[in-house]
C-alpha cells in the first residue's frame, strides 16, 4: 500500500515538537507492515539545505497564484515529496513564526498550499505514482481533503490530530483567495463561528480521526478539552480512534545515544551518574548531590511550567537542582526565570532549542517534570522512562495512560513507573514533587522505578499496526464500493 503523508514538519529534516517525531519514525514502523509512506512537506531553507540530491517530478504554475515545484528526494531511509515555493517557504526563522518570534503572516497560504498540492497529488498529478490513502496531521495539511473533495478524489484519507489547540481559524475573506467555493462555507464543512477552521474543514472531509492517545480521544469529546470542536468531534465519534504514540528505539537509545559523554543502559544505570557533571557544567549549575529535576519543553500554557515555576522551591530547598529548557512565551520564561534568581547555581532555565542538548538532559537528570495542563500523548516522559528519569506527570491525556503512578499498590506490584498528580493545579505538582523526592531519598524504591521505566515498551510496533488495521479497512472499504 502506498501512503501520501502530509506535514509541516519531520524529524531530522525539521522540527519544533513532537510531530516531527511522529511523522518521521512512523514511516519506518509502518514499512513492517508492508506499507510504504512517502511524505510531503515544505521546502524549507532547513529542510532543502540537507537534501542534496533532490529530483524535479512535477511543477505548478499556479497553485493558488504560486509558482511551486515538487521535487522527489530520500533521506535517512524517508521517502519525501519536497513542496518548493520559494515566496512561500524561503526566508528566516521556523516553520510557523520568523525570526521576531510572530507567526508568518501568511501562514494561512503557506499551509493551504501545501494541502493543494498534496490533493493533486493524492489526485493523479504525478505521472505514474499516486497514494492509495491520504495521511494528514493537524490543521497545517487538513485542507488536504477539503481540497481532494471538491475536486471529486475519493482516496481515503485519515486526519490525526496531534494537538487540538492549533486549529488554523482565518476570516472567512480569505475564501477566494484559498480556491474555494462559498457553499463549503457552513457549519458541516469549513464554518467556524464566522471564520473558516481549516482543521474543522479536514475533521469533516477526512475518512477516519486519529489522536495520539485513547485518553485524549475521550477527553476531546468534552468541553473542557475539545476546544470548541467538541461538536464535530461528537459528531464523528464512530469514525474517531486513540493511538498512542511510540518512540524511536534507535534515535532515543541510552546505550547508543552519541549526544551522551557516557553511554548506559538498565544494567549499567551507574553509568548515568557520569553524565551528571557535564550536564550540570552545560547549565552552569553548582556541582554536587541531591536529585537533579528538569524539563524539556515548549513554554506555553499547555505545559504547564508556570506551576512548576511556583512549585520549584519544593525542589531547590531539598538540595536539588532544576533545569528548565525550552522555548515559547515571554511571560512565562520571565516567571520562570524569576525563580531561578532566586536559587542561583541552583536553578536554570535556558531558552533555546537543541536536539543534542535535549538528549544530554534525559541522559543525566534524575526525574522529568511535565505538568501539562493537556497533553494528547507527550514524548518527553517516554524518553525520559527509555534513560532512566523518573517522569513527575499531570494526570491528563496521553500522560495518564503512558505512566504508572508510585502509589502503594504499584509499588508492591513492581509496576510503577513516576509520579501523576490531579488535580492539575500547582498544589497537585507540589504534593507530587514531595512524594518524588522522598522516593529519591530511598536508593533501592528509586532504583526500582528507574529500572521498571526502562523496561516499559513504547516502540512504535503495536501502534505501526493500529494504523495499519485502520488504512487497510479504509481500502477495503473502498474497494467494496468501487465492486
Ligand atoms: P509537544 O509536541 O507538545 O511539544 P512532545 O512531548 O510530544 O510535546 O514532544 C516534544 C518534543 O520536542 C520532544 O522530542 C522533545 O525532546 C522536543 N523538545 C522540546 N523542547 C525542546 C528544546 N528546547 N530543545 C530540543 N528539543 C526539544
Ligand atoms: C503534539 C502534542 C503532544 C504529542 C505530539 C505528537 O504536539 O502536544 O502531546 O505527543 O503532538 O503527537
Amino acid at each position: 500500500m502506498r501512503v501520501l503523508s502530509v506535514t509541516s514538519e519531520m524529524y531530522p529534516l525539521i522540527k519544533t515538537g513532537g510531530l516531527a517525531d511522529v511523522t518521521g519514525s512512523l514511516p519506518k514502523a509502518l514499512a513492517n507492515c508492508a506499507i510504504q509512506t512517502t511524505t510531503m512537506l515544505p521546502g524549507y531553507p532547513s529542510v532543502l539545505a540537507k537534501l542534496p540530491d533532490l529530483l524535479p517530478l512535477i511543477r505548478f504554475e499556479d497553485l493558488l497564484g504560486q509558482r511551486a515545484t515538487l521535487f522527489r528526494a530520500e533521506h535517512e531511509g524517508l521517502d519525501l515529496i519536497i513542496l518548493d515555493c520559494p515566496a512561500l517557504y524561503d526566508r528566516d526563522g521556523g516553520p510557523y513564526i520568523n525570526g521576531a518570534g510572530e507567526d508568518h503572516h501568511d501562514n494561512w497560504l503557506r499551509f493551504a498550499v501545501l494541502s493543494r498540492a498534496a490533493a493533486e497529488v493524492a489526485n493523479g498529478a504525478l505521472p505514474g505514482w499516486q497514494p492509495d490513502l491520504v495521511h494528514t496531521h493537524d490543521w497545517q495539511s487538513a485542507l488536504t481533503s477539503v481540497y481532494m473533495r471538491e475536486a471529486g478524489c475519493d482516496v481515503p484519507v485519515v486526519l490525526t490530530i496531534h494537538n487540538l489547540a492549533f486549529q488554523g481559524q482565518y476570516g472567512a475573506d480569505r475564501l477566494p483567495a484559498l480556491g474555494l467555493p462559498q457553499h463549503l462555507f457552513n457549519t458541516n464543512c469549513l464554518e467556524y463561528f464566522g471564520d473558516i477552521s481549516y482543521l474543522k474543514g479536514g475533521l469533516q472531509t477526512s475518512d477516519m480521526i486519529t489522536t495520539v492517545s485513547p485518553t485524549y480521544a475521550r477527553e476531546i469529546l468534552t468541553s473542557r478539552f475539545g476546544m470548541g470542536l467538541d461538536g464535530v468531534l461528537n459528531q464523528r465519534v464512530m469514525s474517531l480512534r486513540g493511538i498512542v504514540n511510540g518512540i524511536d528505539m534507535d534515535i532515543w537509545n541510552p546505550s547508543t545515544d552519541p549526544f551522551l559523554p557516557r553511554n548506559f543502559d538498565s544494567t549499567s544505570l551507574k553509568r548515568k551518574r557520569e553524565n551528571r557533571v557535564p550536564l550540570l557544567e552545560r547549565f552552569g549549575l553548582e556541582q554536587g548531590d541531591g536529585p537533579v529535576f528538569s524539563a524539556i519543553t515548549r513554554l506555553t500554557w499547555q505545559k504547564g511550567m508556570d506551576m512548576f515555576a511556583e512549585a520549584a522551591d519544593e525542589v531547590l530547598y531539598q538540595g536539588g537542582r532544576i533545569i528548565v529548557f525550552g522555548q515559547g512565551d515571554h511571560e512565562i520564561e520571565r516567571i520562570l526565570r524569576r525563580t531561578a534568581d532566586r536559587f542561583p547555581g541552583r536553578m536554570a532555565v535556558h531558552t533555546g532549542y537543541d536536539e543534542p542538548t535535549a538528549h544530554l538532559i534525559q541522559g543525566g537528570s534524575d526525574a522529568i517534570v511535565q505538568p501539562s495542563r493537556f497533553e494528547p500523548c507527550g514524548l518527553t516522559q517516554l524518553y525520559a522512562l527509555r534513560y532512566g528519569c523518573v517522569p513527575v506527570v499531570s494526570r491528563t491525556g496521553g500522560l495518564s495512560e503512558t505512566i504508572i503512578d508510585a502509589n502503594d499498590a504499584a509499588i508492591s506490584a513492581r509496576v510503577a513507573t513516576g509520579f501523576q498528580f490531579h488535580p492539575v493545579n500547582t498544589d497537585g505538582l507540589r504534593l507530587a514533587l514531595r512524594r518524588a523526592l522522598d522516593t529519591y531519598g530511598d536508593t533501592r524504591n528509586w532504583a526500582r522505578l528507574q529500572h521498571q521505566g526502562m523496561k516499559t515498551h513504547f516502540s512504535w510496533e503495536r501502534s505501526a499496526e493500529k494504523y495499519a488495521a485502520i488504512y487497510n479497512n479504509l481500502l477495503a472499504r473502498r474497494q467494496e464500493t468501487t465492486d
